[in-house]
């Protein structure tokens, strides 16, 4: 797991939106987490399916680094899961990686494995509470986008085409996607801290509209 994490820090140490080295860390813990709380027997193999995916879930994804040599990256990745992990588990975590995120399932729900679901989960929760709203706003400003214009009214069915391509504000993106997250988890512990989460983000918004006002 160290080549791993070497790997994935190289890759996206500098990383400005929000999908940094620590992200993938604190999906690899979550989804440790949301594992241990689902399973009542604990099996290796699908811990370290779930770790590795974590680690490697961003690291091949044209919103980190447009136009990427996918084949070279794959190759890279291989090439590093090989010393410890089986071929089956090698398609699995690419499975995985490759069929998770939001986009890839905006059109198209992909089926996933439970493990999958499970860093699916983890990945999610990351885009909200405390955490995600920083990502938000980091991911904005990164994007030139703007924090908020009341004028522009947020867009709630959105294609996978115009998610990658439109330029809204961030403070739309939370009722764009981030707070339609809690009802997609996958599993119960997943639920429960996604609609926590939410909660926390709503209040946020809630002070946001209040200083936004000047309403005292
Ligand atoms: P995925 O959730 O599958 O990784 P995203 O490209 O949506 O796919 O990346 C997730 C992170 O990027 C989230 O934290 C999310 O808030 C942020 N993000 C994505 N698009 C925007 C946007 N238009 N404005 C603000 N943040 C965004
Ligand atoms: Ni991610």
């Amino acid at each position: 797991m160290d080549q791993i994490k070497r790997y994935v820090k190289e890759k996206l140490n500098l990383e400005p939106t929000g999908h940094d080295y620590y992200h993938a860390e604190r999906v690899a813990k979550l989804a440790q987490k949301i594992y241990m709380d689902e399973s009542d027997k604990i099996d290796d193999s699908s811990l370290k399916v779930i770790i590795a995916s974590s680690f490697l879930h961003d690291t091949i994804d044209d919103k980190i680094e447009k136009n990427q040599n996918i084949e070279k990256i794959k190759k890279d990745i291989t090439s590093i899961l090989q010393d410890d992990f089986t071929t089956e588990e090698i398609l699995s975590i690419f499975d995985i990686i490759e069929n998770m995120s939001y986009s890839k399932n905006l059109d198209k729900k992909q089926e996933l494995s439970l493990e999958g679901q499970i860093v699916q989960d983890a990945d999610r929760l990351d885009a909200l509470g405390a955490i995600g709203i920083a990502r938000a706003f980091a991911f904005g400003g990164k994007k030139n986008n703007l924090i908020h214009d009341p004028n522009i009214p947020p867009q709630l069915n959105i294609t996978a085409k115009d998610y990658k391509y439109k330029n809204g504000t961030t403070i739309n993106h939370f009722y764009e996607k981030l707070f339609k997250l809690d009802n997609l988890m996958n599993t119960k512990t997943g639920k429960k801290l996604a609609y926590e989460r939410t909660q926390y983000m709503k209040h946020f918004l809630d002070k946001f509209f209040n200083e936004w006002d000047v309403k005292y």
